[in-house]
């Protein structure tokens, strides 16, 4: 263990978290865990006495961000704050990450945050504060309870972690084995956000639909049992979740879409590629046709579902006509929305090795062919949404004065000019004009359809 000089406490502090849902939510567990402690939040990192940066790992350049964000840490006069370095490049890197820059002082991984305070602690005493164990103590045991006030729109970690080992992905590596959280201790927290004014709950998880677990009566649940039991607090109005694996689509969870008034019209559930040769590369253990099998029943439950979706392009030895594949896949899938990526070759993962690595212009130009037809299928399914009566949750301010952003049960955005409707309200919308990222909607009343 080095020593290095001891540092006063820090008063302030400010979280910036990167990537995927799950880490927003980590991001606010370390607000409250700090603010639990007595620290006061600061809006900007550079009035902070410490910065947690609250890192992603998935693709390289989100990996490399967290250097050029430490080098920014720097304040005029030369000093810095105490710098953290949490989330999935924490774990990933670990003690490296102190070794390639001096100026970070934590290093703290996904499971570990809850050990946050005592190594602020280590810090002050000058002793090393790294942390990437994946501890059997529960980060989730050892939180605070959830902060008094929430946002209307909440996200809730109920299962973390990937078991399923794409060969181009680093989460299993990063965030451990698939663990579910139990059944109570979900519902505890949802209660609590909804009486912290949550109207919205996202349930997150690495492969949501994998979630498992008893209920109070020790019956054996999936995420449609959960879903169930969500459903009846009073006043919670909407449920959604994020994200699933097409191998853990079970009927119980695609009835739920069909039988649970408050489960949103909305299902993420990635296919990455087209061809069945690269789906195999990759190790995604679904084939094309198996995937189009699943939307289709997912479809015949709810036949109004927004479906989205994630692709990689230039996978390694993917071929033009694999790639067409992959844009015929997306058209058949007719998708709502869709994300797509170029492929990363990452440490530690079987593809990083795999011979016939794709040339960066071969993936540039495919990127740019995916992403035109992406946007052609946005506007068109927010054009087929113009001339619909819909309910909106209004969330938070739009860029005009007097105006309101709320979400459609589609997961799309609705600008209305809000009168007297508040933020946090459910309130019935006509349709009336859209773009490939939002929509205008007019108020036809105040209350919900
Ligand atoms: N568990 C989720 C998503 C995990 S990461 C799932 O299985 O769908 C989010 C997205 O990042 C993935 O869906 C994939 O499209 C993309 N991604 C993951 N690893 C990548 C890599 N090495 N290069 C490029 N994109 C990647
Ligand atoms: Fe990564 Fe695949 Fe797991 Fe998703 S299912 S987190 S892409 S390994
Ligand atoms: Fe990134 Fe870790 Fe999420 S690698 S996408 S922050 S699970």
């Amino acid at each position: 263990m080095t020593q290095s000089a001891s540092k006063p406490a820090p008063q302030t502090f400010h979280v910036k978290s990167f990537g995927c849902q799950m880490n927003v939510y980590d991001g606010e567990r370390m607000t409250e865990l700090l603010s639990a402690r007595g620290m006061t939040p600061a809006a900007e990192g550079a009035d902070a006495d410490l910065v947690v940066l609250n890192t992603c790992h998935i693709r390289e350049k989100a990996a490399e961000k967290v250097y050029s964000d430490i080098g920014r840490l720097r304040r005029e006069d030369g000093s810095r704050p105490m710098i953290a370095v949490a989330g999935c490049v924490a774990q990933a890197e670990g003690p490296e990450i102190t070794r390639r820059t001096k100026s970070v002082d934590i290093v703290v991984g996904p499971q570990a945050y809850h050990r946050l305070p005592g190594l602020i602690d280590d810090v002050m005493a000058g002793r090393d504060a790294v942390d990437t164990d994946m501890p059997a103590d529960s980060k989730f045991d050892v939180l605070p309870g959830r902060a008094r006030r929430s946002g209307t729109s909440a996200f809730l970690t109920v299962q973390e972690g990937c078991d399923k080992f794409c060969t181009y992905c680093v989460v299993p590596y990063t965030r451990g084995a698939e663990v579910s959280r139990p059944w109570r201790a979900i519902l505890d927290e949802a209660r609590a956000l909804v009486d912290g004014g949550a109207r919205e709950i996202t349930l997150l998880g690495q492969n949501v639909n994998a979630w498992t677990g008893e209920d109070d009566k020790g019956r054996l649940q999936g995420l449609d049992g959960l879903i169930r039991a969500l459903d009846a607090l009073p006043d919670l109005a909407r449920i959604r979740y994020t994200t699933s694996h097409p191998n853990d689509m079970t009927q119980g969870l695609i009835d739920a879409h069909a039988e649970v008034g408050k489960l949103m019209p909305y299902l993420h559930l990635p296919v990455q590629a087209g061809s069945d040769r690269i789906l195999k590369a990759m190790n995604r253990s679904h084939t094309r046709e198996s995937y189009l099998r699943v939307i289709e029943r997912v479809r015949s439950a709810r036949p109004d579902i927004a479906l989205s979706g994630d692709f990689i392009v230039g996978f390694p030895g993917e071929t033009e006509s694999e790639f067409e594949e992959t844009l015929s896949i997306l058209r058949e899938s007719a998708y709502a929305a869709a994300f797509s990526f170029k492929y990363s070759p990452r440490p530690g993962t079987p593809a990083a090795d795999m011979a016939d690595q794709i040339a960066a212009e071969v993936m540039d130009e495919r990127l740019q062919r995916l992403q035109a037809e992406i946007i052609n299928h946005q506007i068109a399914f927010n054009q087929a949404s113009v001339g619909k009566r819909t309910t909106i949750l209004l969330e938070r301010k739009g860029r005009q004065p007097g105006q309101l952003v709320g979400k459609s049960p589609w997961l799309q955005s609705v600008h209305v000019e809000a009168g007297d409707a508040r933020i946090g309200e459910l309130i019935e919308v006509d349709l009336v004009s859209a773009g490939p990222n939002s929509l205008g909607g007019v108020i036809v009343s105040r209350q919900a359809a």
